[in-house]
């Protein structure tokens, strides 16, 4: 096993933890779907996210996106996995694959074929995908150098 995929793995079941508990913090009075989110950042630390949403609807906010700018604006800019937890509010039904804009967020951060997208219903129930399988043949900042 590689060494990023080791660290992770070490760390799964409390980077899950930290999703759950973020999930709980959502503010998704519109969608009623409760979304949590946690990144481990290179130098060992989480950065936790949920969605807010907003009576315009535009504006929300995903909670992958909110932990990701939560990370980038205290000086962290590498990543080696985030786990995602979202359903409907409750009980956690679904495995909640990031959106299309937050793929994109985070491929301007991470290595597509080391970055670990883990998705999870529990701490025992969850499935991961590397970010390059999420985001096949993306523009990225390799395209403008
Ligand atoms: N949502 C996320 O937080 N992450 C995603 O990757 C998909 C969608 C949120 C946005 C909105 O508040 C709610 O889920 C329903 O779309």
């Amino acid at each position: 096993m590689e060494r990023q995929e080791e660290q992770v793995e070490q760390r799964r079941r409390e980077l899950i933890r930290a999703a759950l508990k973020a999930r709980t913090f959502s503010y998704s009075p519109y969608s009623g779907y409760q979304v949590g989110a946690a990144l481990l950042t290179e130098t060992g630390r989480i950065y936790t996210g949920c969605n807010v949403e907003n009576a315009a609807f535009g504006p929300t906010v995903c909670a992958e996106r909110t932990a990701i700018c939560k990370a980038v604006s205290e000086g962290e800019k590498k990543f080696l996995a985030i786990v995602v937890a979202g359903s409907p509010k409750g009980e956690m039904t679904q495995f909640s694959w990031p959106c299309g804009v937050c793929r994109q967020v985070l491929a301007e951060f991470c290595d597509p074929d080391r970055m670990q997208v883990i998705v999870a219903k529990s701490e025992e129930v969850f499935e991961t995908r590397l970010l390059g399988a999420l985001l096949p043949e993306g523009f990225t900042k390799k395209n403008l150098a």
